[in-house]
């Protein structure tokens, strides 16, 4: 059984090579992409965590045969189409996962309703919904266009779709939408975000172009293209390894080293800005894998100073802001982080409740509408910190706890595992104490 709270106490080095698990974006496009495709789709690293699970029991609902084979081993046996599905599909924590689906199940001729967990049914679905009804697609939601929603698909006409916000779940569903659109889409990305569609559709055997306008990236897609299925390595997840790295840096005497990380100059804004703020990051056995860039992350102990983060490095961090601000709390100066308001659309407004944590472990932030500054300094810890059930928010206060002044403790630790589900054991088995 799961504690109702997890501690993590100061202690000694942390030391280790690990492995981090699957990355979380690949491995719910790999068990879409193949659930679209026609025939076996075998995926190798499948993140196994809460919300991954959510979409493969969800690719079943649509008419896939999804096996697991052994650990991450999966494979999907895909029908080149979704069908109706009998009852809701439920997408649990994940954001990624219904927006990703709710894409692709509007290109068929199908009515499926859509729900999720408390968090979830809280979030924006509205930016996905507004280009699939350009598209042709109807639904009926709750009021602001929350969960539980029903998408009636099919028919689906070509856009040319403005991105209005940075986002690569609303760029996805446009592209999944359009896989079955006439005339295919074209989508218009004022900012680039992560790729891991558009790599994934090359490797399935579809005809993606991209190419740069003079302030934009623009995507097209014919429509009516058939996916075959095909293997897909899983890389080991940056939003993941973030986490050891950031403990190793805080912690006096530390060297960890996390094996096989997703480098995708998409997604990597993290290390380039921890590196600017003096951190030794070292990469080694850098290689591709799957159409991807992976490598060996080596972090040591180091001292760190504040920067102002740029705000057009965000959509390569997005997810990071929360591990950045805990390492921030131990930089000497500064660290300013701004153009961050998509933060407080997340699994929980992440800019207010790592505002409150940080500050409750003795920490300087000012919060503003859209970002946070955080000043480093000794960090008292001795706080119990309210995650709202958000798991990045837990795991971060953990990693802060470990070079604290005294313990820190999290509640709802259960949801760790949408993204991350042997952190615990990760981490002890490199030397943190993090338990009950
Ligand atoms: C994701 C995109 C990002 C990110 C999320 C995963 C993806 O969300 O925060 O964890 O896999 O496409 P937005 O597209 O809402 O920025």
């Amino acid at each position: 059984m799961t504690p109702a709270t997890l501690t993590s106490r100061p202690g000694g080095a942390l030391m280790g090579r690990v492995r981090a698990p699957g990355d979380k974006s690949v491995s719910h496009r790999a068990l879409i992409l193949g659930a679209l495709a026609s025939g076996e789709t075998r995926i190798d690293g499948l993140l196994e965590g809460a919300d991954v699970l959510a979409t493969a029991d969800a690719m079943r609902r649509f008419g896939a045969r999804v096996e697991r084979l052994g650990e991450g081993r999966w494979r999907v046996e895909g029908q080149g189409a979704l069908h109706e599905p009998a009852d809701v599909i439920d997408c649990g924590n994940s954001g990624t996962g219904v927006r990703l689906i709710m894409g692709a199940a509007a290109g068929y001729d199908l009515a499926a309703t859509f729900t999720g967990d408390s968090s979830l049914r809280k979030r924006p679905m509205g930016r996905v919904l507004a280009p699939l009804e350009q598209m042709g697609a109807r639904h009926l939601s709750r009021h602001g266009g929350r969960l539980p929603l029903t998408l009636r698909g099919g028919g689906l006409k070509r856009i040319s779709y403005r991105l209005p916000v940075a986002s690569a779940q609303v760029k996805s569903a446009v592209l999944l939408a359009g896989l079955n659109a006439e005339g295919g889409v074209e989508v218009i990305e004022p900012e680039a975000t992560r790729d891991h569609t558009e790599r994934m559709l090359a490797a399935f055997g579809a005809e993606v172009r991209t190419g740069a306008l003079e302030t934009a990236r623009l995507i097209r897609l014919e429509g009516g293209q058939r996916l075959v299925g095909t293997q897909v390595p899983v890389p080991g997840d940056p939003s993941s390894a973030a986490f050891p790295l950031v403990a190793a840096l805080i912690v006096p005497g530390s060297e960890v080293t996390v094996e096989r990380v997703l480098l995708n100059p998409l997604r990597i804004g993290l290390f380039e800005t921890l590196r600017e703020m003096g951190a030794e990051l070292e990469i080694g056995n850098l290689r591709e894998e799957g159409g991807e860039p992976v490598g060996d992350v080596t972090a040591r102990h180091s001292r760190l100073r504040g920067v102002d983060v740029p705000e057009a490095r965000a959509p390569a961090m997005i997810d990071e802001y929360p591990i950045l601000a805990a390492a921030a709390a131990f930089a000497e100066g500064r660290t300013v982080m701004r153009g961050i308001g998509e933060l407080r659309v997340k699994e929980s407004d992440r800019i207010a409740l790592m505002a409150q944590g940080l500050e409750a472990c003795g920490v300087m932030v000012e919060e503003e509408p859209e970002g946070m500054i955080v000043t480093g300094g000794p960090v008292r810890g001795g706080a119990a910190v309210e995650t709202h059930g958000d798991h990045r928010v837990a795991m971060s206060h953990l990693v802060l706890g470990l070079a604290a002044e005294a313990k820190i403790s999290v509640d709802e630790p259960e949801m760790i595992a949408t993204s991350f589900p042997g952190f615990v054991g990760l981490m002890r088995g490199l030397g943190a104490d993090v338990g009950e």
